[in-house]
Formats: C-alpha cells, sequence, structure tokens
C-alpha cells in the first residue's frame, strides 16, 4: 500500500522536517514558497497538507485534492480554508493551538512601540543619510491605557507581557466573564476600548462578526493622539476607513501586520502613509514559533496517517 504523502507547502522548520522525513510510514514534500503551480501538480497524490497563512485551502484546491484526508494549519488563524467544503468532503482539519501566540503577542508589542517611538521612519531617515532628531520625537508606553479587543491567548499574554509598562489594562471580550489577568479590567462595550484606549490592538479571529468591525463607526471614537494596532487578521479593519483617519490625521498611528489581500499589493495607499508601520504578516515569524508549530503540526499528522488520532480539530 502507498505510504501516505505529505505536503509542507508553505515551508517547515528544517530540524522537525528532518525529523518527520525520515519517518519509513510516510512521505514528505517541503518548499518554503511553493507556487501555485507547483502544489498543483503535487495535490492529486497529497493525503496530508500542512500549511501556514500563505497556501488558500479554496474548494478548487480541494476539488484537485481527491486523496485529501487532513488538513494542518501550522499556526493559529483558519480563515485561509474552506472549512465547510473541507467538512462536505470529509477532510478533516487542525490547527495548532497556543504554539505561535507568544511569538504574535510580543509582535504586536514590538509594533506598539515601533509607532510610539518612531523606530520604523528613523532608521529609514539614517540609512538615507540623514540626522533628524527633531522629526522622530515619540511618546512613552509606560502608564498608557491599553485597550484590548480579544482576551483569548494572545490578548491575555499581550497584557502580561505589558505589565512592565504599568498600563491602564482594558480588554473587551464577550466570551470571557472575568478577567484572568490581574489588573485588566473587562468592559462591556467594544466601543468604550475605542473612546477610553491610547493605543488599542486587535485580538480577534476572523469571522463573519468581526469582518470590518473596526470601520470609520469605531475610528471615529479615537482620541486625537490614539493608535491602533492590527496582528490579528487584516479584514477586521476596514482598509479605507483607517487610511482616512490616517491620512487626515484624526488618530496619530497605526501599524498593520495583516491585510484584506496577501500579499499586500505593491499599489496600495497604505504604502504611502508616514504614520501607519507597515509589516508582512510576521505575527508567528519566529524560529521558536516556526519550531512549535511545525513540531505540533508534524505530530499532529504522524498520529492522524499513523495511530488514527486526531488532535485540536477544528469544526466549520
Ligand atoms: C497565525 O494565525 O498563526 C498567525 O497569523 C501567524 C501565521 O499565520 O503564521
Amino acid at each position: 500500500m502507498a505510504k501516505p504523502f505529505i505536503v509542507f507547502s508553505d515551508g517547515c522548520n528544517k530540524d522537525v522536517f528532518d525529523k518527520i522525513k525520515g519517518n519509513s510510514e510516510l512521505e514528505v514534500y517541503s518548499k518554503p514558497k511553493m507556487s501555485q503551480e507547483e502544489l498543483k501538480v503535487l495535490l492529486p497524490r497529497v493525503s496530508g497538507l500542512v500549511i501556514r497563512s500563505a497556501t488558500k485551502v479554496t474548494k478548487e484546491l480541494i476539488d484537485q485534492a481527491p486523496n485529501l484526508k487532513y488538513v494542518v494549519r501550522a499556526g493559529e488563524g483558519t480563515d485561509n480554508i474552506d472549512k465547510t467544503y473541507c467538512q462536505q468532503k470529509g477532510i478533516k482539519v487542525s490547527n495548532t493551538p497556543g504554539a505561535n501566540n507568544n511569538s504574535a503577542a510580543e509582535h504586536a508589542i514590538a509594533l506598539m512601540l515601533t509607532v510610539l517611538r518612531k523606530t520604523a521612519a528613523a532608521n529609514t531617515s539614517m540609512k538615507e543619510g540623514n540626522w533628524n532628531k527633531d522629526l522622530f520625537t515619540g511618546n512613552e508606553l509606560w502608564k498608557k491605557t491599553v485597550g484590548l479587543v480579544g482576551f483569548g491567548r494572545i490578548g491575555q499574554i499581550v497584557a502580561q507581557r505589558l505589565s512592565g509598562f504599568e498600563p491602564n489594562t482594558l480588554f473587551f471580550d464577550p466570551a470571557v466573564t472575568t478577567s484572568p489577568i490581574e489588573g485588566a479590567t473587562k468592559v462591556d462595550n467594544v466601543s468604550k476600548i475605542f473612546e477610553k484606549s491610547d493605543i488599542i490592538s486587535i485580538h480577534v479571529p476572523l469571522i463573519e462578526a468581526t469582518k470590518n468591525l473596526v470601520n470609520k463607526n469605531l475610528i471615529s471614537l479615537m482620541k486625537p493622539g490614539a493608535i491602533l494596532i492590527n496582528a490579528a487578521r487584516g479584514k477586521i479593519v476596514h482598509e479605507a476607513d483607517l487610511f482616512e483617519a490616517l491620512s487626515s490625521k484624526k488618530i496619530r498611528g497605526a501599524a498593520l501586520d495583516v491585510f484584506a489581500t496577501e500579499p499586500l499589493e505593491k499599489e496600495s495607499k497604505l504604502r504611502m502613509l508616514d504614520n501607519l508601520v507597515l509589516t508582512p504578516h510576521l505575527g508567528g515569524s519566529t524560529e521558536e514559533a516556526q519550531f512549535r508549530v511545525g513540531e505540533m503540526a508534524a505530530h499532529q499528522i504522524e498520529e492522524f496517517f499513523l495511530k488514527e488520532a486526531l488532535h485540536n480539530e477544528v469544526k466549520a
């Protein structure tokens, strides 16, 4: 009988890959930046697919993979997988919960400090040969009000890691009844986060209810000196509304790690704003997180195909 054919279409940590490749009961293939065309050639034989955010498991992809039994998202968000169609086809879906959460939280904090202290712009200016000290006067994070939209695993890590800055931490999350973190105060309406916070950071998944959640209505409640950080999912923030608020300087600044369309279009107007910091979906991109998500994904693949055990299933 043919061995299950496992493809890591968005790459994999080398140590993790070498280990799973050594499993004689599986046939394993990985490539960091596999093109759609390359993946297409492999799809008819694929039994297990391990992806990050680049591969989109669409109906079209699934229809080309008649032997696909299991998709593992090496990461948290599964919005790049058509889970309803997977379910219809009997394909199981899992993610690797928690494995990259610390990295995602640290990146959100890095973005807060980057916007507040203007370090990205100062770096660009220095590389251009300038010494513009006055242009880059920033703001402190210490004792500011930080509003977290979503207080699941990542939101809670952000609150914990930030505690040394002695912030006044507010959070909005209907799923969390009492604050699990000392010093973090629950508010009962998301608009309170936008009205009261100096720094707002988004930590909810992309689902129907959070699509365009941060639009002109919420943004209009922000204090003029406030900043917005989104390292969760692009479609949660209405990009045109944010562009308007930033270009008219209604708010101080923002940072986006995630976008409605990824990769962000080359000609996107967002690239032109000097009060907006951009990173290319780096939340989970650390060596540590990639090792942990890879290890967890590889373990789940082995368990599924060799022991018929399904871990961390995500349903439609
Ligand atoms: C995730 O959902 O796991 C994060 O956005 C990081 C990633 O996509 O790699």
